[in-house]
C-alpha cells in the first residue's frame, strides 16, 4: 500500500505545492472547500505542467496505461490526462486503455518500456501483480507516476501517486448512512467496482467502519465492474432474490452503477430515492442530475481532473525535484438540495 503522510510535505516546485496545499487540507470534507482546494491546485499546477521540464526542448515521451472507458468519470479522466499531456505542454503522449484488463494493462507499460519513453504514468486497474513490471522499469531507469488508483507493490517502486482518498469517500458514505438510516432496521445491498481495484477495496472498507453498531444490515455484496450495464445487472438480480420490499438501501462504488440501479429499480415498479434508497460515489455530471431530480439520495465527490497534477508531477521527477510519494486531492460531498445549487456550474 502507499504510504500516506498528510503533515509532512516536502515543497519544491509550483505543481507541488499545490498538492501540498490540497494534502494538508481540513480531514473532514465540504463541497466548498473542496472546489477551492481543486481550484487552487488545478491553477498552480497548470502553470507547473506547462512549464518545460528541460531545456533541450525536446517534446518528453510518456506512456500513459488507462484502465478502459469504463464510466463517465473514467471519460472526463482520460480527458483531463489527454489535455495535460499535450504537446502545447511540451509532451509527446502515447495512451493506451485496457479495456478493464489487468494482464492488457501490464503489456501495455512493458510495451512502453521497450519503446523507452522518458516516464510512464498509470492507473492501475488492480492493485495486485505489478511488482515484476515495476521493476522492469526501475531497471530502464524510467520513472512511473500513479494517478488516480494505487498499487499494493513497494512504493520504492514508483515515483509518485497523486489521486483521492479512497478509504475515506467510503467513511465519508458510511457516515452519512449511519447518521439518516442506522436507527432502523435497513436491509443493504452493495454494488461493488471491480474486484482488486483500489478504490473497490478501500470505499469497502471505509462504509463497512463507519456503519458498524447501526441497524444498517448488508445482504448481499456483488460486483458490477463500475460500468451502469454491470450494476443494472446486478441490481436486477437483486431485486429479482429480494423483491423491492426486501432492499431498503443500495450502496454503490460510483455512480455509474447506481445510474444502472436506478434502471433496473424503476423496471421493477419502485421509485429510487424513495422507496430504495441510493448512496453512491463520483459526482460525474449524470450522477449529479439524478441526486438533484432525487433519485439518489447523497454522493461522495472523487475528482477526476488529474491531469495537470500528474503532468506537474511527471515534470518534477524528470527535472530531479523531490516530491511527494503520496499527493491527495481533496473530495466533497453532496445532499440533494446541494446537487440541485450547484449542477449547472459542474465541470464533469
Ligand atoms: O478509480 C476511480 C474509479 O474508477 C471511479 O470511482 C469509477 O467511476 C472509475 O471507474
Amino acid at each position: 500500500m502507499v504510504l500516506i503522510n498528510r503533515t509532512k510535505m516536502i515543497v519544491a516546485g509550483v505543481a507541488t505545492l499545490a498538492l501540498a496545499l490540497t494534502a494538508c487540507g481540513s480531514s473532514t470534507s465540504s463541497s466548498s472547500s473542496s472546489s477551492a482546494a481543486s481550484t487552487a491546485a488545478s491553477a498552480a499546477a497548470s502553470a507547473a505542467a506547462s512549464a518545460p521540464a528541460s531545456t533541450s526542448g525536446a517534446p518528453i515521451k510518456v506512456g500513459f496505461a488507462q484502465t478502459g472507458s469504463e464510466s463517465g468519470w473514467r471519460s472526463a479522466n482520460t480527458e483531463s490526462m489527454k489535455a495535460a499531456f499535450s504537446a502545447a505542454n511540451g509532451f509527446d503522449l502515447t495512451f493506451n486503455a485496457a479495456d478493464n484488463d489487468p494482464a492488457a494493462q501490464i503489456a501495455a507499460v512493458r510495451s512502453f518500456i521497450n519503446q523507452k519513453v522518458d516516464a510512464i504514468v498509470m492507473s492501475p486497474i488492480v492493485a495486485d501483480g505489478w511488482d515484476g513490471v515495476l521493476k522492469e522499469a526501475a531497471d530502464a531507469k524510467i520513472p512511473v507516476v500513479l494517478e488516480d488508483r494505487t498499487v499494493s507493490a513497494p512504493d520504492t517502486l514508483f515515483a509518485s501517486w497523486v489521486g483521492l482518498d479512497f478509504k475515506k469517500e467510503g467513511v465519508t458514505a458510511g457516515t452519512w448512512a449511519k447518521e439518516q438510516y442506522g436507527d432502523t432496521d435497513t436491509k443493504m445491498v452493495v454494488l461493488e467496482g471491480t474486484t482488486g481495484s483500489a478504490p473497490a477495496n478501500d470505499r469497502a472498507a471505509g462504509f463497512d467502519e463507519a456503519i458498524a453498531g447501526s441497524k444498517i444490515q448488508k445482504i448481499d455484496s456483488q460486483t458490477g465492474d463500475f460500468t451502469r450495464d454491470g450494476g443494472k445487472k446486478v441490481m436486477e438480480g437483486f431485486l429479482q432474490k429480494y423483491g423491492a420490499d426486501g432492499i431498503d438501501l443500495v450502496f454503490a462504488h460510483n455512480d455509474d452503477m447506481a445510474l444502472g440501479a436506478i434502471e433496473a429499480i424503476e423496471a421493477a415498479g419502485a421509485v429510487p430515492g424513495k422507496d430504495i434508497k441510493i448512496i453512491s460515489i463520483d459526482a460525474v455530471h449524470d450522477g449529479m442530475a439524478a441526486l438533484a431530480a432525487g433519485k439518489i439520495n447523497y454522493i461522495v465527490e472523487c475528482n477526476p481532473l488529474l491531469g495537470e497534477l500528474a503532468a506537474g508531477l511527471v515534470k518534477d521527477v524528470l527535472a530531479g525535484n523531490p516530491v511527494e510519494k503520496a499527493n491527495f486531492v481533496e473530495d466533497g460531498n453532496f445532499t440533494q438540495e446541494q446537487a440541485a445549487a450547484v449542477l449547472d456550474s459542474r465541470k464533469y
